[in-house]
This record gives C-alpha cells, sequence and structure tokens, in this order.
C-alpha cells in the first residue's frame, strides 16, 4: 500500500492575522501569508500536506483542532497567542484529539511580562520554541517532518492510538 502523505496543520491565535504590522520589536516584520507560504512550500517538498488556520477566536481554534482528528491531522503546530496564558479550552481540545504538537512563540514570551510566563500548553507538548522569531515555526515543521506518521504508528502497534495523556 503507497505510504499516506503526513498531513500537517498550523494553528494562530488571535492577533497574528496582524503580523509584519504589529509590535514589531517583538514578533518581527513578515507576515503570517509570507510565513505560511513558506511552511507551505517546504511541507509539499517534503511529500507532506501543510494546512493553515488563524482565528482569532477560542470557539473556532477549539473547533479547528477537534475537526485535525477527523481529517486524520499527524501533527499540529500551535501559536496560541494571547490564549497560550488563558484557554483552558484549547488545552482541553488538544488533550482530546491526542495529536502531538509543538508550541510556538515569536517573541521570547520568558523575557517579557510575567503573565507571559505562564502556558497552559507546554507541558502537554511535544516541546516549545520561543523567541526565533518566524524560524521557530520552520524549526517545529522540520522537527515535525522527521516524525513518524501517526498513522504508520497505530498501524504497527494498535495501542498507540490517541487516548490523551496517560496520567502518572
Ligand atoms: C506570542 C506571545 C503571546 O504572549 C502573545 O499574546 C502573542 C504572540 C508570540 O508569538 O510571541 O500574541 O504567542
Amino acid at each position: 500500500m503507497p505510504a499516506k502523505k503526513k498531513q500537517l496543520l498550523v494553528l494562530n491565535g488571535p492577533n497574528l492575522n496582524l503580523l509584519g504590522a504589529r509590535e514589531r520589536q517583538h514578533y518581527g516584520t513578515d507576515t503570517l501569508e509570507t510565513i505560511t507560504g513558506r511552511l507551505t512550500g517546504r511541507a509539499q517538498q517534503a511529500g507532506a500536506r501543510l494546512t493553515a488556520f488563524q482565528s482569532n477566536s477560542e470557539a473556532a481554534l477549539v473547533e479547528r483542532i477537534h475537526q485535525a482528528r477527523k481529517d486524520g491531522i499527524d501533527f499540529i503546530i500551535i501559536n496560541p497567542a494571547a490564549f497560550t496564558h488563558t484557554s483552558v479550552a484549547m488545552r482541553d481540545a488538544l488533550a482530546a484529539v491526542g495529536i502531538p504538537f509543538i508550541e510556538v512563540h515569536l517573541s521570547n514570551v520568558f523575557a517579557r511580562e510575567a503573565f507571559r510566563r505562564e502556558s497552559y500548553f507546554t507541558d502537554i507538548a511535544v516541546g516549545i520554541i520561543s523567541g526565533l522569531g518566524a524560524s521557530g515555526y520552520e524549526l517545529a515543521l522540520e522537527f515535525a517532518l522527521q516524525q513518524e506518521s501517526r498513522r504508520a504508528a497505530v498501524r504497527r502497534n494498535p495501542a498507540a492510538k490517541p487516548q490523551g495523556k496517560k496520567r502518572q
């Protein structure tokens, strides 16, 4: 059976549609369109399919995470933006679908206001990249491309089915 294309989802939270114009000292000059274009090109080159979604609405992001499971998404790269510091709902959605994800921030959230050091995502993420600007998304993508697809893992070991994180 021919190998299925790896499916990747890039999610961006509120105000990231304003990248390029917004607080450039923190977020740089690339627009979200430019960043997404680069990611899409790289994914295509690697034989993967990348979908991107940005919303200013928490509900829309939660729905998109639910949809990711139905779509068979193998890996998520997410910059939850301000929802990083507030959204139990998005955290729960990611835990519920059980899709591995990397948390990305353009700015170094640990070098800014104290409230930005708190994330509802980091402890259930595969990892976090913060402070490397738009390259953070590209580095996350390289990592995701290297990972075995979830479907392939489940085929070989049905116990690898997403069940959320195991409690200790
Ligand atoms: C951000 C950091 C968040 O604290 C902030 O609310 C954002 C962007 C970043 O990419 O650096 O909107 O996630």
